[in-house]
């Protein structure tokens, strides 16, 4: 059955070409009302500085974003002259670092508006003409969801950035439904018995390169936390000494600590006996009983560590969240392949902050581990790396330019992805220094052997 108002892209079940224009056309406009969201809310000065040396000014994101679909809507899908040729070098992010931006001559905010709308207006023309089908960027509307799952990603950032701006909150959403009444009885952990399953995918149609292809991956049994790390551990690892005791920390995560006086995660800070944290310009009280966010790879090993575990592989989160045991299938999502909804997850940004740890029940994996997707992205123990088979389509600096050891995967989604750029199989990445991600994590074990 198809599910016209779903925003989670098109299924491998065939659309009919009507359906699959009014699913586009949906997606790319839900992802510019949240980029409106995101740039409207402050005023121009805010637009124009930059937040932090980790980011670009608002309204490069906002440029930037224009010039993507530009480039590969108007010009690729559709053979159309570029719009404006001079501002191509200015959002090429290769060319520019992001700590470079604010000194380019950016276009201004009215401008960037201006121009993102003027591109959005001949795309939506071109997709009611376009066969979707018949070349490969076509097929699916593939080039189409890759520009919307684009813009929504540039929201993340752009929500990074609000955090880390200094100043009043203007973002407020409501709170999360509050954790279940089972939360308590939850298992810290479920067995995920050894056994091949099958990584990434051939078949999700909006699926990126690094997702691809699917290939069988055997793993041993291990065991993984239902929920992830929350507040309340994390803060009996700092009490325990956590960040000083160089026995819980990676080498070079030992320096980096050192280097950069790491005490506690990026936003809290102490007040006399009590931590508080920073969220969106409000000040509050650590919650004890949502998932720890903003800590770096090195953080989050050494807090495994700590509790005598481990952060689980990539392959083991994903055989986690999407292998079937009942029918040997790897699942779209861990509660089944039907469409995010908000039963499931805390995605979209419709809470701007994490659900309590045991939040989500019907988002539930088949072993019962919860939150996979939604609230925090997770990181693993993997490095970034091609799946076997892998090929870089359509470009080279979307995911082959990054492989290497330098980054680490993160898996799942955070509270502020939307369901169009979310699903079992995707893969983010980052330096394992970085936290001003919405990151946190879960860990793992190998079983006991008798
Ligand atoms: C997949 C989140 C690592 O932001 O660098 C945006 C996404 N790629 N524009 C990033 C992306 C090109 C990418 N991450
Ligand atoms: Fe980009």
């Amino acid at each position: 059955m198809l599910n016209h108002d779903t925003t989670s892209g098109p299924t491998a079940v065939t659309h009919g070409t009507e359906q699959l224009r009014e699913l586009i056309a949906t997606e790319l406009i839900a992802a510019r009302s949240r980029t409106a969201a995101l740039t409207d809310c402050v005023e121009e000065p805010d637009l124009t500085a930059q937040h932090s040396p980790l980011m670009s000014p608002l309204v490069w994101d906002l440029a930037h974003i224009g010039n993507q679909e530009e480039l590969w809507l108007l010009r690729n899908v559709g053979g159309r002259d570029p719009l404006h040729p001079e501002i191509d070098p200015l959002y090429d992010a290769f060319e520019h670092p992001r700590a470079e931006r604010p000194s380019l001559p950016l276009l201004a905010p009215h401008e960037a508006r201006a121009y993102a709308h003027d591109v959005r207006g001949r795309v939506l023309d071109l997709l009611a003409a376009s066969p979707l089908e018949g070349a490969p960027l076509l097929d699916g509307g593939f080039a189409f969801g890759m520009i919307a799952q684009h813009e929504q990603q540039h929201d993340e950032t752009m929500l990074a950035t609000h955090q880390l701006r200094k100043g009043a909150a203007v973002l407020t959403a409501p709170a999360p439904p509050p954790a279940p009444a089972d939360t308590a009885a939850l298992p810290a952990e479920v067995l995920i018995p050894a056994g091949p399953f099958t990584m990434g995918t051939d078949t999700e149609p909006w699926a990126l390169d690094n997702e691809r292809p699917a290939h069988e991956v055997e793993l041993a049994a291990f065991l993984l936390d239902t929920t992830p790390v929350d507040n309340a551990a994390y803060l009996r690892f700092m009490a325990d000494g956590g960040y000083r005791d160089e026995r819980w920390w990676n080498p070079e995560g030992w320096e980096h600590r050192n280097r950069a006086g790491l005490v506690a995660p990026l936003f809290w800070s102490r007040d006399g006996g009590q931590w508080l944290r920073r969220r969106f310009g409000v000040t509050e009280p650590v919650p004890l009983d949502e998932p720890v966010l903003h800590v770096s790879w090195y953080e989050a090993d050494a807090y495994a560590r700590w509790a005598g575990r481990r952060l689980p592989t990539e392959a083991e989160w994903e055989k986690a969240a999407r292998h079937d045991p009942a029918t040997g299938r790897s699942r779209r999502y861990p509660w089944g392949d039907a469409a995010p909804a908000p039963e499931h997850a805390n995605l979209d940004q419709r809470h701007l902050r994490p659900a309590p740890v045991g939040s989500y029940p019907q988002g539930a994996s088949p072993a019962g581990v919860r939150q996979l997707m939604g609230d925090v992205w997770e990181w693993t123990a993997s490095d970034f790396r091609p799946y076997p088979g892998f090929t870089a389509w359509p470009y080279k600096e979307y995911s082959d330019v990054f492989f290497g050891p330098e980054y680490k995967v993160l898996r799942g989604g955070s509270f502020a992805v939307a369901p169009v750029a979310c699903r079992g199989t995707f893969r983010n990445w980052d330096y394992p220094i970085r936290r001003q991600i919405f990151s946190g994590f879960r860990t793992a074990r190998d079983p006991e052997r008798d």
